[in-house]
Parts: C-alpha cells; sequence; structure tokens
C-alpha cells in the first residue's frame, strides 16, 4: 500500500526484517533497517520522494559519482529515551552540515524542512529498529551522489539523496593507540577537509592501514603544511586534557565542526571544566605527556561518540596517556552526561533531543 506525505510518498515493506537481528550483539553498520527515503534531482528541482523497504539501486557505469567523486554524507544518531520514546539527537546541526558540505562540493542543498520530515517519518516507521541497550543505538546515514551519465568533468545535474539506518553497536571497542601522522594529509588549507566528503574519507585509508600496520588503531592527523599541530583522530575531533584544562584544536577549513564536539564543549563548560579551544602542537602533546601535564586524550564523534586515546605514538616513541581507564576522568564524566542526556537519564537543558 502507498501512504503519502506533502512530497513524498511512503511503500512499507511486506515483511520486515527485524526477527532475524539479534540486538544484543550488535556490530556497527552491517545491519540495515527495513524502510530507506530516496529522493532525485533533475531538471534544476528535488523531485518528489519516496520511503520505500530498504535494497540495492540501479545505477548506470557512467554516473559521475563512480568518477569524480561528488558524493556527501552524515552521520547521526536516534535513541531511546528513557519512557519508550524516541527522539534524534542535534539533527539540526548535521542537516546544516550536509548542505555547507553540498556547497563545497558543488551540489544542491537539500531544503532543511523536508530534510527533517523525510527523517522523522523514515525514523518512526522503523522506531522499533532503534535499541535500548547502552552503548547502542540506531546510526542515521543520510547521503548524495551524482547521477548524471557523462564522462565530461563538471558538475553533475543530477544527483540521488537517500537516509538508510543502522542499529548499532560501539564503533570502538575500548581505547584506541594513536600514531601522530607526519608525512600523509587529511586535509589541506582551500580544501574540502570540512565537509563531509567520500574522498576526505579515501583519501585517509591508505596512512591508516600504513599505521594499522605498525600496531596503532588510528591516526593522531596534523595540518598540511608544518605536519606540527593538532587537527584530528581518525574519523573524530580531538580533545585532550592538560593541566585540568579541556583542550580542543579550533574548527577551520580543515576539521570538521563535530556536532559531539560541539556538545562536548558546551557540556564541560556547563560542568565548570575550563576549556580552551585553540592550536596545540605536538611540540606541546610531547612534553606534557613526558611530565604528566597531559592526563586525558580522546576523540568525539557521532559513531565513536568518546573514545580515550591510552597510547601516543610520536616520531616512534610510545606515550602512555595517564588516565585513559580513570572512572573518574573529565572524558568519562562528560561520556555519563551526554549519554545521560541522549537517553532522557538526565536533563536536556539545551534542547538537544528532538522527540519524534
Ligand atoms: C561519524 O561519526 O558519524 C562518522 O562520520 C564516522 C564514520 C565515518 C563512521
Amino acid at each position: 500500500m502507498i501512504e503519502t506525505s506533502s512530497f513524498f510518498d511512503i511503500q512499507k515493506t511486506e515483511t520486515s526484517r527485524i526477527s532475524q537481528v539479534d540486538f544484543t550483539k550488535l556490530d556497527f553498520g552491517r545491519v540495515f533497517s527495513d524502510h530507506m527515503f530516496l529522493m532525485e534531482f533533475e531538471d534544476g528541482a528535488w523531485q518528489r520522494g519516496k520511503i520505500e523497504p530498504y535494497g540495492p539501486f540501479t545505477m548506470s557505469p557512467a554516473s559521475m559519482v563512480f568518477h569524480y567523486g561528488q558524493a556527501i554524507f552524515e552521520g547521526m544518531k536516534a535513541y531511546k529515551t528513557g519512557n519508550g520514546e524516541v527522539s534524534l539527537f542535534r539533527p539540526g546541526m548535521n542537516i546544516a552540515r550536509f548542505n555547507k558540505s553540498a556547497h563545497r562540493m558543488c551540489m544542491p542543498e537539500v531544503p532543511e524542512d523536508l530534510f527533517m520530515e523525510a527523517l522523522a517519518k523514515l525514523v518512526d516507521l522503523d522506531k522499533d529498529w532503534v535499541p535500548s541497550d547502552a552503548e547502542s543505538s540506531l546510526y542515521i546515514r543520510p547521503f548524495m551522489i551524482a547521477t548524471d551519465s557523462y564522462v565530461g568533468v563538471r558538475a553533475s545535474e543530477k544527483y540521488a539523496f537517500s537516509i538508510f539506518m543502522c542499529p548499532v553497536g560501539a564503533y570502538y571497542k575500548g581505547n584506541v593507540r594513536v600514531k601522530v601522522e607526519r608525512k600523509y594529509t587529511r586535509a589541506t588549507p582551500g580544501g574540502t577537509g570540512y565537509a563531509k566528503a567520500a574522498g576526505n574519507y579515501a583519501g585517509s585509508l591508505y596512512p591508516s592501514k600504513l599505521a594499522r600496520e605498525e600496531g596503532y588503531d588510528q591516526l593522531l592527523w596534523t595540518d598540511a603544511i608544518h605536519h606540527e599541530y593538532i587537527e584530528e583522530s581518525g574519523t573524530m575531533n580531538a580533545m585532550f586534557v592538560i593541566d585540568g584544562v579541556l583542550v580542543s584544536p579550533a574548527t577551520s577549513d580543515t576539521i570538521l565542526e563535530g556536532v559531539t564536539r560541539d556538545s562536548v564543549i558546551q557540556l564541560a563548560q556547563d560542568l565548570q571544566i575550563p576549556v580552551e579551544i585553540r592550536r596545540l602542537s605536538i611540540t606541546e602533546l610531547r612534553s606534557g605527556l613526558e611530565s604528566g601535564k597531559v592526563k586525558e586524550a580522546f576523540g568525539v564523534g557521532t559513531a565513536a561518540t568518546i573514545t580515550p586515546i591510552s597510547e601516543i605514538g610520536i616520531d616512534g616513541i610510545n606515550y602512555p596517556v595517564a588516565h585513559a581507564d580513570s572512572a573518574n576522568s573529565i572524558a568519562n564524566t562528560l561520556l555519563q552526561e551526554l549519554d545521560g542526556i541522549r537517553r532522557g537519564k538526565r536533563e536536556d537543558h539545551h534542547g538537544w533531543n528532538i522527540p519524534i
């Protein structure tokens, strides 16, 4: 049966796959909920969209995304709140960032109200797929790709915008060991680092693989010019506790404006934890690790939430991070606060949860 909304149709699945899923053993990103949203852009406008059963698309081999890489995405999460309701966490920030990425990649923006309506309806339809166990949530992946069949280099004139969802467990199982990257770069000034563009992730794979071969889990990226100032850690924003101060690199055109980063900084300020948003050099990090002033290091991101860094490799020397496993760490305090808000267990003073 097909239902309609103001700008999309809804075709529900005839057979839900939910009974095949073991919600107590969720990996990250391998299981997909029953429905997805799909809407195409052509003739200069978004066409009528559709919520339909999750499944593959058919595409021309000449689709421009396969050749010139116009592809952007977002990551956001829905949680079960204590009273059984489902809430999205700060979806407006993800939608705004998606459109910022679209602008940078010469792609059409998706009107915010239309994006939000499609998202809310999709989550509502698949709300039984939102897990309730600690560390699990429904990860939502909106994305856009260039679909014009054309081999010349220019911006595509056709696009597909889609949203699908995965019930997920933790992205990282425990702490991570990171290597300071001094040779390869994730992003350059004037480049696309601030956009959630697929190509940024493609370029990070090879240096990450080299780091894994050396026994690390992830990289701590440094700036493209000096390879000295800390930028991001893997797919996360980076944070440190130095002399009791929460220090995080300022966002720029090479650093993604993380929603979790923004939330963690706000919560730290609410908890009267001193915060400094500034450049942080590897020289300062190394001497802080040697002297014991750097007590904590962690990555923050939607997928990873708050992931403690237990060891940092700088120019071949591995430095342990003192409080990576401490229950009283600032990282853990912030995690409890953030998680409590998202799951409806602590007061949401900032109105971040958007109930569906
Ligand atoms: C997210 O935190 O949503 C990310 O973008 C990480 C993802 C690449 C798994």
